[in-house]
C-alpha cells in the first residue's frame, strides 16, 4: 500500500471488532472509540438495528444498478431530502465523500457555465483531482492540477484569523468583507460557485460564529454565486443543536454533500440539492455502486436508528458536558491553546506552552498516551496539532467521563 496512505500510531494497530462505542485491536485490546472511523460509525459500531437490516438485504441481492429502480434508494433519497432544509430537494447517491464533492463541484459548475469556484482556507473536500483543487490545506494538497480556478477566501477560524480579537459581529463582517474584495480583485466575477463546510474537519474542527455564513451567502447572492455546503463530517445531527451543521447559520444552501455517518461505515455518500440545479446536467452520468441495495438497506436502519434514539439530542447533552470538561481542563494544561466544537465533534488545539504556536509533537504525545490508555482519538489541523474528538453519537455520559480522565492525564503528561 502507499506510504502516502499514512497510519496513526508509532506502532499502528489493526481493528478487528468493535461494539457500541468500543474496539478491540487484532491482540485483543480494548478502547474507547473517540473517532468512530473518522466520523463515521456514528450510531456505534455492530448496532443490531442496522446489522440485521444489512444481513436480510445481503441475502435477497446485492447489486442491480440504477438502470433498475431500487426501492431502498427511492425511500432513502425521499427521507434525506425531507430532512433537508432545502425545499423540493432532489437527491444522487454516491460511494464516497469525495465522488460526492465533485458531484456537486459538477453541478454547479454546469448550471453557472464557469469553472470559477471559491472555497475556504483550511478546507478539506477529497482526495480527487476537483477535489484537491478546493482543499485549502497544504498537507492534503498532493497535485496543483486543477479543473476549476479556486480562490481561497476567509474560513471564521478564528483562533488563527488576522481579525481574532474582534467581537463576533465584527468578525463576521471582516470575513465577508474580504470575501467580496477577493471576488472583486481574484477572479473574472462569473463565479460558479461557494464550498463550505460549516465546521471544518481536518482542519482541525474550526467553528465560526453562529451568522458567518448567513453573512458570506448574502455576499454570494449579490453575484449570484451558488452555496455548496460539506456536511461529510457535520451532518446527521453530529453538532447537537441542529441536524445539519448550516442550520446554525440560518440560510439555505443550494446543495448539501454528505456521506459517513449515513452509512455507519458503508460505503455511501451524495448529494441533495434544488432541484433545478441537480436536473442541470447536460449529459448522461451514473455511479454503478451509487446507492445500492446493500447500503441504502443499511443506511434506512441506520437513519431510522438516530431519529428514533434522538442522537442529536444525546450529541448536544453529551457532547456539550465534555465540551465544558475541556474547556475548563484548557485553563489548567498550557499545552492547550484552544478547545472549540459543537455536539460531538470536539477540537483540542495544543500549542508550545505560553504561546499560539502549534505543537504536532505535543499533539503526537498525547495520541500516544491516549492509545495507552485504551482511547482513540483523530488529529487534524493545518499543523497537525488539533486533537479530533468524534465518538458515536450514541456515547453515554460513563463512556464520556472514562474517556475524558484518559484524555485528561494525557494532555496533562504532553506539555
Ligand atoms: C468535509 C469532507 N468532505 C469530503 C471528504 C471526502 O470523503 P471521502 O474520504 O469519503 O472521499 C471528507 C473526508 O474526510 C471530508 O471530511
Amino acid at each position: 500500500m502507499p506510504k502516502w496512505q499514512a497510519l496513526y500510531y508509532d506502532e499502528p494497530i489493526a481493528i478487528d471488532h468493535g461494539e457500541g462505542r468500543y474496539v478491540w485491536d487484532a491482540e485483543g485490546k480494548r478502547y474507547l472509540d473517540f473517532f468512530g472511523g473518522i466520523l463515521t460509525t456514528i450510531s456505534g459500531h455492530g448496532v443490531p438495528e442496522v446489522v440485521e437490516a444489512i444481513r436480510d438485504q445481503a441475502s435477497k441481492l446485492l447489486h442491480s444498478s440504477t438502470l433498475y429502480l431500487i426501492p431502498n434508494a427511492i425511500e432513502l433519497a425521499e427521507q434525506i431530502a425531507s430532512l433537508s432544509p432545502i425545499p423540493n430537494a432532489k437527491v444522487f447517491f454516491a460511494t464516497s465523500g469525495t465522488e460526492a464533492v465533485e458531484a456537486a463541484l459538477m453541478l454547479a459548475t454546469s448550471a453557472r457555465r464557469s469553472n470559477q469556484v471559491l472555497a475556504l482556507r483550511n478546507s478539506y473536500h477529497g482526495r480527487s483531482f476537483a477535489t484537491v483543487a478546493v482543499t485549502g490545506n497544504r498537507g492534503w494538497s498532493a497535485t496543483g492540477l486543477s479543473p476549476f480556478q479556486v480562490a481561497f477566501v476567509q474560513n471564521g477560524y478564528r483562533y488563527r484569523s488576522p481579525f481574532r480579537d474582534l467581537p463576533d459581529d465584527a468578525f463576521i463582517t471582516a470575513c465577508a468583507e474580504d470575501l467580496r474584495n477577493i471576488i472583486e480583485t481574484g477572479t473574472a466575477g462569473d463565479i460558479a460557485c461557494l464550498i463550505a463546510e460549516p465546521i471544518q474537519g481536518v482542519g482541525g474542527f474550526t467553528v465560526p460564529p453562529d451568522g458567518f455564513f448567513a453573512a458570506m451567502k448574502a455576499v454570494l447572492d449579490e453575484y449570484g454565486i451558488l452555496f455548496i455546503a460539506d456536511e461529510v463530517q457535520t451532518g446527521w445531527g453530529r453538532t447537537g443543536e441542529h441536524f445539519w451543521g448550516i442550520e446554525a447559520h440560518n440560510v439555505v444552501p443550494d446543495a448539501i454533500v454528505f456521506a459517513k455517518g449515513i452509512g455507519n461505515g458503508l460505503s455511501l455518500a451524495g448529494v441533495v440539492a434544488q432541484p433545478e440545479l441537480m436536473d442541470s446536467l447536460p449529459a448522461n452520468s451514473i455511479s454503478t455502486f451509487g446507492g445500492n441495495p446493500l447500503v441504502t438497506a443499511g443506511a434506512l436502519a441506520n437513519l431510522r436508528y438516530i431519529l428514533d434514539h434522538d442522537l442529536q439530542g444525546n450529541a448536544r447533552e453529551v457532547g456539550g458536558q465534555l465540551i465544558q470538561r475541556l474547556q475548563a481542563l484548557a485553563g489548567e494544561a498550557v499545552a492547550v491553546g484552544d478547545v472549540r466544537g459543537k455536539g460531538l465533534m470536539i477540537g483540542v488545539e495544543l500549542v508550545e506552552p505560553g504561546s499560539t504556536r502549534p505543537s504536532a509533537a505535543a499533539a503526537g504525545r498525547v495520541l500516544e498516551a491516549c492509545r495507552e490508555g485504551g482511547l482513540l482519538v483523530g488529529k487534524g489541523g493545518l499543523y497537525g496539532n488539533v486533537l479530533r474528538i468524534s465518538p458515536a453519537l450514541s456515547l453515554t455520559p460513563a463512556e464520556a467521563d472514562e474517556g475524558y480522565a484518559i484524555l485528561e492525564s494525557a494532555i496533562q503528561g504532553s506539555g
